[in-house]
């Protein structure tokens, strides 16, 4: 990736893939200013002042609006010499029975994982289509099929994986594009946030959250409309969108349902 973009915006960059992604785009363009929204500052903030972070609650509508307007002001006074990514990676899964989470937790997960994405997108397309630019929207390979059990989270990802596909088509011809990720199993805090025992993910069927960052910034500089990170996940969701959709569906419930839940969470 060439000197591209000089102002990023990336959601939860305090942990995980997000932050990866923030560490892989300063190897490959240390010029780009980038605003890190999330509730906690990155684990790895060592850039100074290339790397502001805001502090934003991303389920809360109040709260959000407040930030989204401050960096917007920032966005349009920042000088207009280079493309702008967006980067939507915050988000969360809920594990268990639909019942076994209360609805407000539900909520919430829509919330950071759909209506934040969906604002803060719409709010800074009019820049982005203007100064040219990008925007990356984290789904998961959860998103290929009902997935009972994350039954929130895997429609969640659906609506992200859909939703980011057709911005990319109606952004055909401007300066603009948008790409979907979907990553398997990464090694990150998702899983015990989610509500899974330690153990969770399979050795050797997982990746690293640099791997899925480095993944997802070279499928963004050959401009591609999405990519699933990695040969054994593009393998299961090709298999997976070959099978009737009821079946998918009991054959993902089957394996999510042998996943053990956090004793400490409930
Ligand atoms: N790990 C996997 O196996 C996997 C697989 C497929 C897709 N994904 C997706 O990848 C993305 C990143 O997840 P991860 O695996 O890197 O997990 P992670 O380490 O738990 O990171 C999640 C990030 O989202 C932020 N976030 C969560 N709730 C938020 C809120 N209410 N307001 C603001 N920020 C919030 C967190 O920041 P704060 O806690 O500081 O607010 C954190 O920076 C998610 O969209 C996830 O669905 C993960």
């Amino acid at each position: 990736m060439g000197s591209r973009y000089n102002l990023a915006i990336v959601t939860g960059g305090s942990s995980g893939i997000g932050n990866s992604i923030i560490e892989g785009l300063f190897k490959v363009e240390p010029d780009t200013s980038v605003f890190n929204l999330s509730r906690r500052i990155p684990a790895t903030f060592s850039y100074g002042s290339k790397l502001r972070h805001l502090e934003c609650d991303l389920a809360n509508r109040e709260q959000r609006s407040k930030v989204f307007d401050s960096l917007e002001r920032e966005l349009r006074q920042a000088p207009a010499d280079g493309q702008i990514l967006l980067v939507n990676n915050a988000g969360f899964g809920l594990y268990g029975p639909l019942d076994a989470n209360p609805p407000a937790e539900h909520l919430e997960l829509l919330e950071v994982n759909i209506c934040a994405l969906v604002e803060l997108t719409t709010r800074l397309l009019p820049l982005i289509k203007q100064r040219g630019g990008s925007i990356m929207n984290i789904a998961s390979t959860s998103a290929f099929q009902p997935t009972p059990f994350l039954a929130t989270y895997g429609a969640s990802k659906a609506f992200v994986l859909n939703w980011t596909l057709a911005l990319n088509e109606e952004l055909r011809g401007s300066r603009a594009n948008a790409i979907t990720v979907c990553p398997g199993p990464t090694r990150t805090e998702f899983f015990l946030r989610a509500g899974f025992s330690k153990r969770v993910i399979p050795a050797g069927y997982s990746h690293q959250p640099e791997q899925v960052a480095a993944l997802a910034l070279q499928a963004l500089e050959h401009g591609k409309p999405y990519t699933v990170t990695g040969f054994l996940n593009k393998a299961a969701s090709l298999f997976s969108s070959l099978l009737p959709l009821t079946l998918r569906t009991r054959v993902a419930g089957r394996v999510i349902s042998r996943f053990r839940q956090n004793p400490d969470q409930k």
